[in-house]
C-alpha cells in the first residue's frame, strides 16, 4: 500500500485512467438512457478523474500525511469534476435553439437547475475543506502571510478570487435567477429569464475554465511548503 504514495504509481495511475476512460466511453455509447449503464459510466469517469491525484502534488507526501493529502486531493478532484460537469450539462440544456424549446424542455431545465442547487452546497463544502487541507500541506501555515510574494501564492490567490466569483454567481442562480425562471415559465414568458441564466452560467463556466488553467500551472511549480 505504501507504494501508492510518492512515485512509481504514476504509470499504474495512467493505465487505470486509460482503462476507466474506455469503460466510461463504452458505457455511454451503450447506455441509450438506461440508468445502470449511465451509473457505470459515472463510476468509471470518477475513477479516471481520481487517478489524476497521482500526477499532481497530491501524492508528494509519505505516511499518514500522505494518505490525508491523497484522499483530500481525490475528493477535491471529484467535487471540482461534479461542478465542471454540471455547468457544461446545464449550458447544453440552456443553449437549445428557441424553436426547439417546448414546455417539457423548460420543465427539465428548471428541474436540473433546482436539483444542482442542492448538490452544489455539498460540492462547495467539500471543495473548501479539501482545498484548505491542500493549502495547509502545500503552502504551510508559516507561508500564508507571504502568499503574495511568490508566483505559486499569487496563482492560488487568483484561483480563490475566481472561486469567490463562482460562489456569488451560483448563489444568484440558486436564490434569484432559478426561482425567477420558474415564475416566467408559469407566466409563459421565459425568454428574458432564460437569457439571464444563460449569461450567468456562461460567466460561471468561464471562471471554472480559468481555475483549471491556474491549477494546471500550479501543478508545475514547487509549492512554498517544499522550501524550493
Ligand atoms: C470551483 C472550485 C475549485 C475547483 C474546480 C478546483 C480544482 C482543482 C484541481 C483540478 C486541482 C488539481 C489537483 C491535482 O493536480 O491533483 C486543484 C488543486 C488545488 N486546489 Fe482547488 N479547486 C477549487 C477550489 C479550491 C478552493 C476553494 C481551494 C482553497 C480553499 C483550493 C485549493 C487548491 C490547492 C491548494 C490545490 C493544489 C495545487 C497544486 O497542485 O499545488 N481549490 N484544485
Amino acid at each position: 500500500m505504501a507504494a501508492l504514495l510518492g512515485g512509481p504509481p504514476v504509470g499504474s495511475a495512467w493505465k487505470v485512467r486509460m482503462v476507466a476512460l474506455v469503460i466510461a466511453g463504452g458505457a455511454v455509447l451503450l447506455a441509450r438512457g438506461r440508468a445502470s449503464w449511465l451509473a457505470m459510466a459515472m463510476i468509471a469517469a470518477a475513477t479516471a478523474l481520481a487517478t489524476l491525484a497521482w500526477n499532481g502534488h497530491g501524492a508528494m507526501d509519505e505516511g499518514s500525511t500522505g494518505w490525508l493529502h491523497l484522499g483530500a486531493d481525490i475528493l477535491h478532484l471529484l467535487a471540482g469534476g461534479i461542478w465542471v460537469g454540471a455547468l457544461f450539462g446545464l449550458l447544453l440544456l440552456m443553449m437549445r435553439r428557441a424553436e426547439a424549446i417546448d414546455a417539457a424542455h423548460l420543465q427539465l431545465t428548471h428541474r436540473a437547475l433546482h436539483g444542482f442547487g442542492a448538490v452544489g452546497t455539498l460540492v462547495v463544502a467539500i471543495l473548501v475543506i479539501t482545498g484548505l487541507i491542500n493549502s495547509w500541506l502545500l503552502v504551510g501555515p508559516a507561508n500564508f502571510t507571504a502568499l503574495g510574494t511568490t508566483l505559486y501564492g499569487l496563482l492560488l490567490l487568483a484561483k480563490l478570487v475566481l472561486f469567490a466569483a463562482m460562489l456569488g454567481l451560483a448563489s444568484l442562480n440558486r436564490f434569484r435567477l432559478t426561482p425567477a425562471f420558474e415564475r416566467s415559465i408559469a407566466m409563459n414568458d421565459h425568454d428574458g429569464a432564460l437569457m439571464t441564466l444563460r449569461v450567468s452560467l456562461a460567466v460561471e463556466t468561464t471562471c471554472v475554465i480559468g481555475i483549471l488553467a491556474l491549477v494546471a500551472w500550479l501543478g508545475t511549480l514547487a509549492p512554498p511548503a517544499s522550501g524550493m
